[in-house]
């Protein structure tokens, strides 16, 4: 009897867990998510500080149930209404290749999903679980690379917000309005009195950091859920000064525990130094063990390396020791 009871509970069990999994498959077409539903308002917005998507151009929407705001009071870390919706698409010479999706579902759960226009730029489909490799003669080499699902959560799994361009930081000057469109709730008075921003020693610097910001802090921050190293990447405008000095405390002359040649004494950033510096020789690497990001790009961002270099030879060499 107790072991028919508990087969029962088992089989209740694995039915209730293949409902989930039915649930969680994402829709097959990219008009099911609602994308081009004129009925409820999808809000454009610009990140300050974009993602390096090999120039790809991008789009970006979002969407909230009506009625619903986004809880802003630990302004680092939103907290979405279910039933949010975030695209982002990104086109090579003006044509619609792929539109990413992530939506919060009824039972809080992210999902994610990415999805491939037809060549007519009409409509799009689910793109594989594992993602897939596309020929678009615009993109640099002519191939596109379309991430998996578990690519997605390498990025957006592990920061303190699955949302990671909808944030405080990245739309500064657009809070104000935000606010007065009844969409962000609770966020801190003084955010509203200053616009925040990265508290820097001048302005190369401060692009320098929303760069690393916008590119690397989803994995490099001090919460949990980032990669277990010192270095952090990670701006906050709950605290700007402190966590400003925390990433140049983590890199600046700090010893690198990659150490791309075991003679040297490798830093993570050697001012007045760009070429030493591992920071640097990681995100110009397109060799895939050494390259940074690890993922998501297959051509070095040369305009953010032309401004870092920039930072550490000329900003930096002020730090430099006697
Ligand atoms: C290499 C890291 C990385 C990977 C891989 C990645 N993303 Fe993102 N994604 C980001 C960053 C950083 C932003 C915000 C900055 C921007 O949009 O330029 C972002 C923005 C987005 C946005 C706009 C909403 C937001 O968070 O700001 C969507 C939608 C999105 N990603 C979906 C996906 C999906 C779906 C996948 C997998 C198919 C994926 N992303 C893979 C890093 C990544
Ligand atoms: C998807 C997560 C992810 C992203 C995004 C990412 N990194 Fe990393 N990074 C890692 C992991 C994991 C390691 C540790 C393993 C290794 O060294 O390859 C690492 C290691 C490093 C190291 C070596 C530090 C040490 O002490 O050994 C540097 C420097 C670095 N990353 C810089 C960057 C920069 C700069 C960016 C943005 C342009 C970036 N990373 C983006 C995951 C990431």
């Amino acid at each position: 009897m107790k072991s028919w009871r508990g087969l029962l509970a088992f089989a209740c069990a694995l039915l209730v867990f293949a409902d989930q999994a039915r649930a969680a498959e994402p829709p097959r077409t990219l008009r099911e998510t609602g994308f081009f539903d004129a009925s409820s308002p999808k809000l454009p917005f610009s990140p300050q500080y974009p993602l390096w998507s090999d120039g790809a151009d991008k789009q970006r929407f979002i969407a909230l149930p009506p009625g619903t705001a986004i809880d802003a009071s630990n302004p680092d870390a939103w907290d979405f209404p279910r039933g949010t919706r975030l695209w982002k698409t990104f086109t090579h010479g003006g044509r619609p290749v792929e539109t990413r999706l992530i939506e919060r579902q009824a039972d809080g759960a992210w999902q994610f999903a990415a999805y491939v226009w037809d060549a007519e730029g009409r409509s799009a489909e689910l793109a594989p679980p594992r993602g897939t490799i596309l020929v678009v003669p615009s993109a640099p080499g002519g191939r596109y690379v379309v991430p998996g699902r578990g690519d997605c959560l390498a990025c957006h799994g592990g920061a303190p917000s699955p949302v990671l361009g909808f944030a405080a930081l990245q739309l500064a000057p657009e809070l104000r309005a935000l606010v007065e469109r009844g969409w962000l709730r609770g966020l801190p008075h003084e955010l509203l009195a200053t616009t925040p921003r990265i508290a820097a020693a001048s302005s190369v610097e401060r692009a320098a950091l929303g760069t690393l910001h916008g590119n690397c802090a989803h994995c490099h921050h001090a919460g949990p859920g980032r990669v277990p190293l010192r270095l952090t990447l990670q701006q906050r405008v709950a605290d700007p000064e402190v966590s400003a000095a925390e990433v140049l405390r983590s890199m600046v002359g700090a010893r690198s525990r990659y150490q791309p040649d075991p003679q040297a004494d490798a830093r993570i950033v050697v001012p007045g130094d760009a070429a030493a510096s591992v920071l640097l020789r990681r995100m110009r690497s397109r060799d895939p063990r050494v390259q940074m990001p690890p993922l998501g790009t297959e051509h070095a961002d040369e305009q953010a390396l032309a401004l870092l270099a920039h930072w550490i030879s000329q900003d930096l060499s002020r730090h430099k020791e006697p």
